[in-house]
């Protein structure tokens, strides 16, 4: 009898596992795929490495010569870039399935069933056996969404078939404005292929505050990523040479002929086959039903990760498993899901966490806002890296910070250090007494902060109204 069967490797799956290793339970996780999910394997990781190596052929070929510095013969090898990115990927499962030994977790290689409250069912290369267990942890992923009539195949592809071309598309279409299509969008533009993104909503990043979502569409503009907001897709045909989508771009119509598509329209949980029906209850969208906790209805059966409600993110899935695993040992270890970082990965990137200025707006919260430029940062200056601005908003009344929005230069980093400040209840008058090192972009969030007071020292501070 184990304490408890994890389902699933990703972040959230084999997090647990350390954890419930390190309270002393008996635990095992049950994997058919790869040790490390989704996000080592054909999401965060293989992406961020694409985004990386695209960004330095890009900035060689396009802003070095502003610092004085001329390269001749630019170019690069599609293939060794594919490579390297392989190898990060098998240098971090090879590490966590090197953690999972260290902690003497059993992981057992085979698709799970869970058949009741207490007993998972896991088919094996050789052989079906069922597994008795106090809990299990259901921590399966998600899988990208597709749209009626448009088939994954070798010219439309999904994040992960985006993540593994073997030539630069001469132009492509990005389906979805969101977190995936700006990133994979941004890897191929700077490649080389023309990207055009074709985005459903009229808005542009709505989680986002006006101010801050318009300086990222300008840029994204002007890094040559065509974005078209407010269509609607008719139809995709497949041509001599790729494809031809044709769409309604707000009340016009547009066809174009194209290498690829990218269907990024969002992701789906992975629940498929995984129990009977009447076990575990699912929404209306397919997410497992759970409570604050991730605890489901059946009280020894837990959920955590893309499965169920919340943003599709690995670190809210890691800390999700975190509070399971202390949960069940006994604890009151809780998440607030408030406080859950938003990055996505272009450059520059875009970090957002808590309320925006929209959300306070309609919830008629009394607050304060501040906003420093990045043109205004010294350091911001000298890398050459002037383009957007960090936002900061906090409660009128208890000066507690509410949301921060940063467009810029190492975004999620500057986020998370305001993040720290949020998650301890600093207020924002003892944030801006915090000193930070100068130069550095970090500096812009103070200056936001102090300004949010009125207190800003490099841009003029709002009027007093009199
Ligand atoms: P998303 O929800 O961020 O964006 C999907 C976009 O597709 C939306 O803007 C939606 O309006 C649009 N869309 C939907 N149907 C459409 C249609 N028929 N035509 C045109 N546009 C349409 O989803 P995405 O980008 O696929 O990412 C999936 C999940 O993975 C997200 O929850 C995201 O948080 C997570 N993720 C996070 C990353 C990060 O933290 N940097 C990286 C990659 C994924």
């Amino acid at each position: 009898m184990y304490d408890i069967l994890i389902i699933g490797t990703g972040p959230a799956g084999y997090v647990a596992a350390i954890r419930a290793a390190q309270l002393g339970m008996k635990v095992a996780c049950i994997e058919k795929s790869s040790v490390g999910g989704t996000c080592l394997n054909i999401g965060c990781i293989p992406s961020k490495s694409l985004l990386d190596s695209s960004l330095k052929y890009h900035q060689l070929l396009n802003e070095y010569d502003e610092h004085g510095i001329e390269a001749k013969d630019v170019k690069f090898d599609l293939e060794k870039m594919m490579s390297r990115k392989e190898r990060v990927v098998s240098q971090l499962t090879n590490g966590v399935e090197a953690l999972l030994k260290s902690n003497k977790i059993e992981l057992i290689e085979g698709r799970a069933k869970i058949l009741s409250s207490e007993s998972v069912e896991v088919a094996t290369k050789d052989k079906i056996e069922v597994l008795t267990t106090k809990n299990i942890i259901i921590s399966t992923g998600s899988r990208p969404s597709d749209l009626p009539d448009i088939k994954i195949g070798d010219h439309i592809l999904d994040s992960e078939g985006a993540l593994t071309l073997k030539n630069v598309p001469r132009n492509l279409v990005v389906i979805g404005a969101g977190v995936i299509g700006l990133e994979l969008g941004s890897v191929w533009s700077r490649l080389g292929s023309k990207v055009t993104v074709i985005e459903a909503q009229h808005e542009f990043l709505p989680m986002l505050d006006p101010r801050i979502s318009r300086q990222v569409f300008r840029e994204f503009v002007s890094q040559g990523l065509d974005i078209r907001l407010g269509c609607e897709i008719l139809d995709i045909k497949e041509t001599d040479t790729g494809l031809n989508i044709n769409f309604n771009d707000k009340d016009e119509a547009r066809s174009l002929d194209v290498e690829k598509i990218i269907l990024a329209v969002g992701r789906k949980p992975n629940t498929k086959d995984l129990f009977e029906e009447d076990l575990i209850p699912l929404n209306e969208k397919g997410f497992i039903e759970v409570d604050n906790y991730c605890q489901t209805p059946v009280k020894s059966i837990w959920a955590i990760g893309d499965v169920v409600r919340g943003p599709m993110l690995a670190h809210k899935a890691s800390e999700e498993a975190i509070m399971v695993v202390e949960r069940i040992h006994g604890s009151n270890t809780e998440l607030n899901y408030d406080h859950v970082p938003n990055v996505i990965y272009t450059h520059p990137e875009i970090a957002w966490v808590g309320q925006s200025e929209r959300e306070l707006k309609e919830l008629n919260v009394d607050f304060k806002s501040g906003s420093f430029p990045f043109l205004a940062s010294g350091r911001a200056l000298a890398a050459g890296e002037t383009v957007g601005s960090v936002n900061i908003t906090a409660d009128t009344h208890t000066d507690r910070i509410l949301g921060i929005q940063v467009f810029g230069p190492s975004a999620s980093e500057i986020l998370q250090q305001g993040l720290v400040a949020m998650d301890n209840d600093i207020t924002s008058e003892k944030f801006s007494t915090t000193v930070f090192s100068h130069p550095t972009v970090s500096e812009a969030l103070h200056e936001a902060t102090l300004a949010m007071n009125n207190k800003a020292i490099h841009i003029q501070n709002r009027k007093k109204r009199s």
